[in-house]
């Protein structure tokens, strides 16, 4: 019983509608048991945020190490952007709210960085040699960089230039709901999207994952790339996958 509780971990994912966790069984990355989701507060004030974060946790009476997949720049434990969450988070060390409100150790890291690292360590970039870019498409667009499976964190390239827009505001999972756009027409925005990245990095794979990338069948084969393309295979889950073994790895004092 003891040895198979070492090697559990707690991850909750921060996303622009839900925030969701799961206990994490860290030997294979797959969930412990089925994850436990609340709707983002609004407005996702720190808070507002924190507390939901902390029914999340309770709801498993979990008692560990705490990782946070955040929506938004995440240095050392600080958010320094806030594209698709509360401004009043820019400045805030989310380590240390999320730690007051659940009283556990917390970790915090961009959410694309949490999918990143979980993608290298058991998904569709392990083992992978050279530049890797996961790309997740959801609210927002999110990018982790990967070199040899090392990660480079805050890339931040949903962000690039578009057609004169910030790339996730034509490009993200989101902005096909709200437009109401066909697969078709989507895939031509994610064509010039990827297109772009790949110019700009030349990488060796690029992986693409949120919860989009379950119906990856219905736009993945519509891209012409010289580089492989893929789904994510942790999916949706990659970043309470991730944020809970990073938490594990490094746990703040
Ligand atoms: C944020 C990133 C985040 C991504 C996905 C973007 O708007 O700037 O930090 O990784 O959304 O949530």
């Amino acid at each position: 019983m003891l040895a198979r509780m070492s090697v559990q971990g707690f991850g909750v994912d921060i996303g622009g509608s839900g925030i969701k966790g799961a206990v994490v069984d860290l030997s294979t990355g797959a969930l412990a048991a089925q994850r436990f989701k609340l709707p983002t507060p609004q407005p996702s004030s720190p808070p507002a945020v924190a507390s939901t974060v902390a029914q999340v946790v309770a709801h498993f009476g979990w008692q560990g190490p705490l990782g946070c997949a955040f929506p938004a720049v995440v240095r050392q434990g600080v958010a320094r952007t806030a594209a698709n969450i509360d401004p009043q988070w820019v400045g805030t060390n989310v380590q240390d709210v999320i730690g007051a409100a659940t009283g556990l150790a917390v970790k915090a890291v961009n959410d694309a960085d949490a999918a990143g690292v979980a993608e290298a360590t058991w998904g569709a970039a392990r083992g992978v040699r050279g530049l890797v870019v996961v790309v997740t498409l959801g609210t927002g667009i999110g990018t982790a960089l990967l070199y040899d499976g090392v990660l480079v964190p805050n890339s931040e390239l949903g962000h690039i230039e578009l057609d004169g827009e910030d790339a996730e505001r034509k490009a993200s999972a989101a902005v096909r709901e709200r437009e109401g756009l066909s697969w078709e027409k989507w895939a031509k925005r994610l064509q010039r999207y990827f297109s772009a990245l790949e110019f700009l990095l030349r990488p060796e794979l690029i992986v693409v994952g949120g919860g989009v990338s379950r119906r990856a069948d219905k736009f993945l084969p519509l891209l012409t790339l010289d580089t492989k393309i893929v789904p994510a295979q942790l999916q949706n889950e990659a970043g309470i996958v991730g944020a809970a073994y990073l938490a594990s790895q490094s746990p703040p004092a």
